[in-house]
């Protein structure tokens, strides 16, 4: 008799009975954001296109009611639920805004989903780079006047793609960027798969459709109380072909839409609408608390405290930079996951990132206020304090050299190389550090001896990077 055996599910009951406590997505936190009465009967819920449920991708009922209360909730002329995160939604918007061969401004730390959908679509990019804030070793903001050369220089592109926020709450000035692309009639469109909340409090930067951003996306399920996969795509512009984004999203998308993200996407912006202001009061309220308290320790510094003025943050997103523990980011995320059962969503050579929610409360901030504490007075017992070089940070994401164009790389022959004596050979597949999930190196481009040392220093400290094997082999062009 075989005996019943489900690996999956036996794990994340086995983790659910531990009681950790999740500084990471999805928003809703094991459920503590959702109020007693709607998610109660998750298996119930999960059903399909019967009478009276409406159907996503034709809406003439309680789905399209639905729609029109997201649309005006979150300042759009339209907007279409995502069953497939934002992944698909980018996709969509690729497709939409570009025919096959035309050529997109994409700012370097988009998300690999951006270059995954330009391959697909058979769309070149021209990349601009954000700033790099030494202090934390991470991605910064997309200057305007990168935008204004970028456009000066590709007249013919067909617009522009841009992340904001990025995985660390960094927010580029899209005011002045949205009054660039406008001056030169192209679209402006947002990946903000990290900033589906910041329509709902005055305190933090304003969204891309308030920004004047053509289309964008958003993963409710990163920040607010909605289930994984779930995403919103918004659209306010005469500039979108809406019947070819329907028509797209149609083919993109399953047949068989989860009713559960359905309801939870529904539930996020009911849930905003009517209590968000006072939710993020209590949230911006307790996240200053635990950013106070951390003073207490020189060990400790929170990127959205440290940088106000000329840059804009998200400060639900906290980036605690613990590099003067002698411990690297990696090291920190470990010892609060074993040693402590709390799960950041992050981290890197310097820092780690913890998303915080409406779900979180008070005591999970004491937890990881305690926790941090705790290593830090350990780390001081051992006399370990010295300073990480955080310097390696910078070398990754330094654009390389596009020899052939994404479209080629991806139809190529390939075979499998030593990273360490790749330099010189041309990528076949996309190497990305995971999380933050930035390409390091992209289909097509020359991989430099440079990128090649900070990518194995990463994996040396315990970085995880998608697209090199277990034996540090990688795929190249066979010319
Ligand atoms: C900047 C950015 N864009 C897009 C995505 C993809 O979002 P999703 O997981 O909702 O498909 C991610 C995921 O981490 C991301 O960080």
């Amino acid at each position: 008799m075989v005996e019943f055996n489900a690996p999956v599910l036996n794990e994340i009951k086995r983790y659910i009975s531990s009681g950790p406590l999740p500084f990471h997505m999805p928003g809703h936190k094991m459920g503590k954001g959702f109020k007693k009465g709607h998610f109660d009967q998750i298996a119930a819920m999960d059903l399909t296109e019967i009478p009276l449920l409406d159907n996503l991708h034709f809406p003439e009922g309680i789905i399209k009611e639905a729609l029109e209360l997201a649309a005006t909730a979150f300042g759009a002329d339209k907007t279409f639920f995502l069953v497939n995160g934002s992944t698909s939604g980018i996709h969509a918007i690729i497709r939409t805004i570009c025919n096959p061969g035309d050529k997109l401004i994409v700012s370097r730390d988009c998300h690999k989903s951006v270059i995954g959908g330009m391959m697909l679509a058979g769309v070149e990019p021209y990349y601009i780079t954000p700033d790099f804030d030494r202090e934390f070793g991470v991605p910064g903001t997309i200057s305007p006047e990168k935008v204004c050369e970028a456009f000066e220089k590709n007249h013919d592109c067909a617009g522009i793609l841009l992340t904001r926020p990025n995985y660390y709450g960094i927010c580029s000035d899209l005011k002045s960027i949205a009054e660039i692309a406008a001056s030169y009639g192209k679209v402006l469109a947002v990946d903000e798969a990290h900033g589906a909340h910041l329509k709902f409090s005055s305190k933090l930067p304003r969204c891309a459709m308030d920004l004047g951003a053509d289309i964008c996306v958003q993963s409710a399920h990163k920040t607010l109380p909605a289930f994984t996969q779930g995403a919103y795509l918004h659209v306010k512009s005469q500039k979108i072909d809406m019947e070819k984004l329907k028509y797209i999203l149609g083919m993109l998308q399953t047949t068989s839409p989860s009713y559960v993200i359905m309801s939870s996407l529904d539930y996020s912006r009911a849930i905003m609408e009517t209590e968000g202001e006072a939710l993020f009061e209590n949230l911006l309220y307790n996240i200053k608390w635990f950013i106070n308290s951390l003073k207490f320790f020189n060990e400790f510094t929170v990127l959205s405290e440290v940088k106000t003025g000329s840059i804009q943050t998200d400060k639900t997103r906290l980036v605690i930079n613990v590099s003067r523990t002698g411990l690297t980011g990696f090291e920190v995320e470990r010892l609060l996951r074993f040693d402590y059962n709390i799960q950041v969503e992050m981290s890197d050579m310097g820092n780690i990132v913890c998303i915080t929610t409406v779900s979180d409360t008070r005591d999970d901030f004491e937890r990881l206020y305690l926790a941090l504490q705790d290593i830090r007075n350990r780390v001081v017992r051992e006399g370990k304090i010295s300073d990480i070089n955080i310097d390696t940070c910078f070398r990754i994401y330094d654009i390389s050299e596009q020899v052939i164009p994404l479209k080629e790389a991806f139809n190529s022959r390939s075979k499998i190389v030593e990273l360490n004596s790749a330099a010189g050979m041309i990528a076949k597949g996309t190497i990305t550090p995971y999380p933050p999930g930035i390409p390091a190196v992209c289909p097509g481009e020359r991989i430099s001896r440079d990128v090649i040392e900070a990518l194995l220093s990463l994996r040396e400290q315990g970085g995880n990077v998608n697209g090199i094997g277990k034996h540090n082999e990688i795929e190249v062009i066979d010319f």
